[in-house]
């Protein structure tokens, strides 16, 4: 396997709100991707944040957006957040009664278009997206989605590297996202199973010295 082009995407999940924009400021110097977690208390059991925050957010930096819709009938939203300036879009597998339409959707949009499975869903099932071209990221959920501070999943480094050499023989450069319970110790296991695109809430946002966490994560996955 050729070296991979490992990325973190500091989640805002993790952020303190009432100074959001001086907590991105911390990341963006060091990091190009920020991951954006959209929960509607529906298919998640828990209520994050929409539109209005995600708008108000954009012209402050030029981070590329990475949205993670953790909502029923992704479809209703699609639209709206490719409008307020998410560069990528990502749903739920679950989610979609035709996901291939909604990525075709996002494509039309002029986003890059992802979709995330859950940690229950047979791995089988997210195959067809795994060929060259079928899609521009997938992300590999490595705790319940809902919650940040959860535990990583260890099944979920198994299911990236599966995805990782399915995406090598078909050709696919997509992006290998994995996303919960993410730290210095096992963001080398996430990204030597080949994870390209690693996301982190609390270990970034949650520590005191913001762009010094995101700097040890930088540096923890350097070699893998
Ligand atoms: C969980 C979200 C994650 C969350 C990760 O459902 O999708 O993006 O922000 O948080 P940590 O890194 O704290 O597990
Ligand atoms: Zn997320």
């Amino acid at each position: 396997m050729d070296k991979l082009d490992h990325q973190l995407a500091p989640s805002i999940l993790a952020a303190d709100f009432g100074h959001l924009t001086e907590d991105v400021r911390k990341v963006e110097g060091i990091c190009r991707y920020l991951h954006l977690d959209i929960m509607d208390g529906h298919y998640v059991p828990n209520i994050s944040f929409g539109m209005p925050v995600v708008e108000t957010l954009r012209p402050y930096t030029d981070m590329i957006f990475d949205c993670h819709l953790m909502v029923a009938e992704p479809d209703r939203y699609i639209k709206a957040f490719a409008d307020i300036g998410c560069d990528m879009i990502t749903f739920h597998y679950e989610c979609s009664d035709d996901p291939f339409a909604l990525i075709d959707e996002i494509r039309s949009l002029g986003k890059k278009a992802g979709i995330a499975v859950h940690p229950d869903t047979p791995a089988e099932k997210i195959y067809q997206f795994l060929e060259k071209g079928a899609v521009d990221l997938i992300l590999v959920m490595s705790v319940v989605p809902g919650f940040g501070g959860q535990k990583y999943m260890h099944s979920a480094t198994e299911r990236l590297s599966d995805f990782r050499s399915r995406l090598d023989k078909n050709g696919s450069d997509a992006l290998l996202s994995v996303d919960g319970g993410i730290n210095t110790v096992t963001i080398k296991e996430a990204a030597a199973a080949g994870a390209t695109l690693i996301v982190a809430g609390s270990a970034v946002f949650g520590k005191e010295d913001i762009t010094g966490a995101a700097s040890d994560l930088i540096a923890a996955m350097k070699d893998c």
